[in-house]
């Protein structure tokens, strides 16, 4: 059965972006996708430090904050949806610490696992919040699922979300989407395999200067 796991990136159990990321686990639930939403934002998650222990030792330095934990449980996953509340218009603090430490620890492939970037504003900053997250999939070899309008719910409170109803429209076509794509890789990854991936060059600058 295919499987996806969904951060929930507020500190809000029951916020916004929770019921952002309810609406699509309804919908998973009838897709018979397997759904494991972890709730990551009420968390104390620091930033990654650049020190290179995952490079040799394939997990970050720092542990018991879920970073890690997550790490082993997308290794099997088929999709990782990322929720996060609008921070003076970018994901919050904490969705970026954790977002940065999961991806860049993580040495397995990440090709053709599904990404999806969930982000819930009172009034602006979304669309550029939704840049920010779809960034760490489109470097990562992940599709990105998409839905009728980029995928942002607005409010103030959960309230407010469930009266967004092409907001949550939104979110139930994502995840029609998301579901779609994962059955339809998982067919074609039965036949084709995977596409060749290079790795051989990691330039910054041609010349070396
Ligand atoms: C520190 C902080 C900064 C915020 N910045 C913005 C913002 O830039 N734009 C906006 O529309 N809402 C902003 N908000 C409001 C939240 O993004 C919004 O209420 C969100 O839907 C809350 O989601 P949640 O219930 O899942 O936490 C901010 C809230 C906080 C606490």
């Amino acid at each position: 059965m295919a499987k996806i796991l969904l951060l929930n990136g507020s500190a809000h159990q029951n916020g916004c972006t929770a019921t952002a990321l309810q609406e699509m686990i309804s919908v998973f639930e009838k897709e018979n996708v397997e759904t494991e939403l972890i709730q990551i934002g009420n968390k104390q998650i620091r930033g990654c430090i650049g020190c290179g222990f995952c490079k040799k030792n394939g997990r970050c330095v720092f542990n018991g904050d879920l970073v890690n934990e997550v790490a082993e449980k997308l290794e099997h996953a088929d999709g990782l949806v990322v929720g996060s509340p609008v921070y003076y218009a970018s994901p919050n603090g904490t969705v970026i610490s954790f977002m940065d430490r999961l991806f860049y620890s993580t040495s397995y492939s990440k090709q053709m696992k599904v990404g999806a970037a969930v982000v819930s504003c009172r009034r602006g900053g979304n669309t550029a919040s939704f840049d920010v997250l779809n960034k760490y999939f489109t470097i990562s070899g992940m599709p990105v699922a998409s839905s009728t309008y980029w995928n942002q719910v607005h409010g103030f409170s959960a309230e407010d979300v469930k009266k967004d109803l092409e907001g949550l429209q939104t979110m139930r076509n994502l995840a029609r989407n998301m579901a779609f794509m994962i059955k339809a890789f998982d067919m074609a990854k039965s036949t084709m395999g995977l596409p060749e991936m290079e790795r051989e060059f990691f330039t910054s600058f041609p010349d070396g200067k």
